[in-house]
């Protein structure tokens, strides 16, 4: 939500600054700007519109100079225009800030600065942050970085920003409170400024992570130094990043979307890589090791997150009360953190986060934390705020996701709560030795088995074109299947602007079967397993009223294929690990369908990859 990127070294920083952009813009792409200082010279070039407009806009423009910062936004105050485009400037025109997150106490200090002078040009909050700060220099009579300190102790909200001076021309200030930054150390001197590592890798691999409170100053002379809001000295922690350039990539893909689908079952087995013993039949998470007693006593489990998160967290329910006979909990973390949630020192807290930035995902990790419970992570990016708030916890090792649609996130996040299950339940003695050495087994074949659906792209895109032009959709599954029902509606929604709603099959009955008619198709996880029967019969149900049906089926079913409009096969897998399979069609589903209709596949509309607002 909003990317921002600043250098200060001894390059033009320009080409780093659009670079970094580019890289930045599933954050945010409603309008992009970035501001220069050459000399005492401060020139700033902003618009409506993605990176390449800015490009557009920018050309011709004397955009020299060896500092710089740069925006790329997702709006929260004021509509996408040029005069909302950050970055933004006070009275005297010296400052030029950039801002991702929210002052939530702007009004009352905008209200105070316009009597003492002080007049806006935009409707945006963050352009009363840059004129507190101008007010402070000029009133205390201070520098920059003291300025920005003293102006950042009067704000509400959250913030990562990064501020330049004309007058300070060597220097750059930067500032983080729940939203993310990180600085990379470059040679000579060199200093990248980022919300995430993404434009720092291929400069650096020295990164610090700024934490909540803490202010950076980066001089050209004295580098790089840390203090609090409290203006206590920090010494910053510097750390080498193991991501690397190709995965910033889209090799070869039209879109990140369409290469992340397929990157699955490396994904996935990245994520089970060290962490299963085939051998002596034991699967081990390091992360979580010293909370095992914890999660053995555990009374109740309760699972947090948002969207794409939040499906693989009800799979997660399933496979805890499945596995580990534990009850389990899935909350919206936006409703959890605002109700009075009963929670306490007895609780395990799982909370899945792709970008371990989300902001309700964050603040209903603190509320619980706060109450004495215990937080387990599962988080994709390293080093993430919700990576380093919890207790404990396994990474997904997907990879960087860039497509705004979360794809390989989710089969990583279910992979992994699969493994959490099976090591609990084994532990606890839930789950028979055999069927442990069966499930386990199986989840190790997934990746080839994933690989194997992949194969049916050309099967999936001929379905797309059918239905590409359909005004709405029901997605149906039952167990396992039902939270991939959900996921699939919203993959639909959120890249093609479809309607589609993901229903529990049998609940169909109970409202939704007015919807069909000749022209609704209907998705169905039909696979063999526990609920299969039940499925096949809503199916009929469906068939009876003209719906079409599109059915997910097990190789070799022959009872849907009789029934379906279309079948889509996938290998036969423990009911446990259908997600993990059934999932991918309606990915690629949605995929095609976006593309055949012209959407921005990675980057849809309205909508950003990493929520950092609440
Ligand atoms: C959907 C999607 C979003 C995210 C949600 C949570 O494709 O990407 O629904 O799943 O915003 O984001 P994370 O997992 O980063 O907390």
């Amino acid at each position: 939500m909003c990317g921002i990127v600043a250098y200060l070294g001894h390059r033009e920083a320009y080409p780093i600054l659009i670079n970094g952009l580019r890289r930045l813009e599933y954050r945010g792409y409603d309008s992009a700007g970035v501001a220069l200082i050459n000399g005492h010279d401060l020139r700033i070039f902003k618009c409506k519109g993605k990176v390449s407009d800015l490009e557009a806009h920018v050309q011709d423009g004397n955009v020299k100079g060896t500092v710089g910062i740069g925006h790329t936004r997702w709006a929260t105050h004021g509509p996408p225009n040029d005069v909302n485009a950050h970055p933004h400037q006070g009275n005297s025109g010296d400052l030029a800030l950039i801002h991702n997150g929210i002052i939530e106490n702007y009004a009352p200090l905008k209200e105070e600065l316009i009597h003492r002078g002080h007049s806006f040009k935009s409707d945006t909050d963050t352009e009363v942050l840059v004129h507190l700060i101008e007010d402070i220099q000029f009133t205390e009579k201070v520098d920059l970085a003291e300025a920005v300190r003293l102006a950042l102790d009067s704000v509400v909200g959250a913030y990562a920003i990064v501020v330049i001076d004309r007058k300070e021309p060597d220097v750059m200030v930067a500032a983080r409170k729940s939203s993310p930054l990180v600085i990379g150390i470059g040679e000579q001197g060199e200093h990248f400024l980022a919300s995430d590592a993404t434009p720092i890798v291929e400069h650096t691999k020295n990164v610090v992570y700024l934490e909540d409170g803490e202010i950076a100053v980066i001089d050209r002379q004295k580098g790089l130094k840390i203090r609090n809001i409290k203006n206590q000295d920090k010494t910053p922690f510097i750390q080498e990043l193991e991501m690397h350039l190709e995965a910033l990539e889209k090799g070869g893909y039209e879109h990140f979307m369409l290469k992340e689908i397929h990157e699955q079952p490396r994904s996935i087995r990245d994520s089970l890589r060290g962490r299963m013993d085939l051998i002596n039949s034991e699967v081990v998470l390091g992360g979580i090791r010293d909370h095992e007693q914890k999660f053995q006593n555990a009374k109740r489990i309760l699972i947090l997150g948002c969207g794409t998160s939040w499906h693989a967290g009800l799979v997660g329910e399933y496979l805890f009360e499945d596995l580990a006979r534990i009850p389990v909990e899935v909350e919206y973390a936006s409703e959890f953190r605002y109700r009075n949630p009963i929670v306490g020192e007895e609780d395990i807290v799982i909370a899945i986060s792709q970008s371990g930035e989300t902001a309700d995902t964050l603040a209903a990790i603190e509320l619980a934390k706060s109450r004495g419970a215990t937080i387990i992570g599962i988080c994709n990016v390293v080093g993430s705020s919700i990576a380093r708030v919890t207790h404990a916890g396994s990474y997904t090792h997907a990879g960087p996701e860039i497509g705004v649609a979360s794809t390989k996130a989710f089969t990583a996040q279910v992979t992994v709560l699969t493994l959490m299950a099976l090591m609990i339940g084994r532990r606890k003695g839930t789950i028979s030795a055999s069927n442990f050495h069966r499930l386990i087994n199986e989840l190790d074949a997934i990746p080839d088995k994933v690989q194997k659906v992949l194969q049916s792209e050309a099967q999936i895109k001929y379905i797309a074109d059918i239905y590409k032009d359909a005004p709405n959709a029901l997605y149906l599954g039952r167990g396992y299947s039902f939270p991939v029902a959900l996921e699939g509606a919203l993959k639909l929604k959120e890249i093609s602007y479809i309607h589609a709603e993901g229903y529990p099959a049998a609940e169909m009955k109970h409202g939704p079967i007015a919807l069909i008619d000749e022209a609704m198709p209907v998705f169905v996880v039909a696979t063999k397993g526990a609920s299969y029967e039940k499925v096949v019969s809503n199916i009929q149900e469906v068939k009876a009223r003209k719906g079409k049906i599109i059915a997910i089926v097990t190789e070799g079913d022959t009872v849907v294929k009789e029934l379906a409009d279309h079948v889509i096969e996938i290998p036969e897998t423990p009911d446990q690990l259908v997600p993990l399979l059934s999932v991918i069609p309606f990915q690629l589903i949605s995929y095609h369908i976006a593309v055949m209709l012209g959407r921005n596949v990675d980057q849809p509309r309205n909508l950003a990859k990493s929520v950092t607002v609440e």
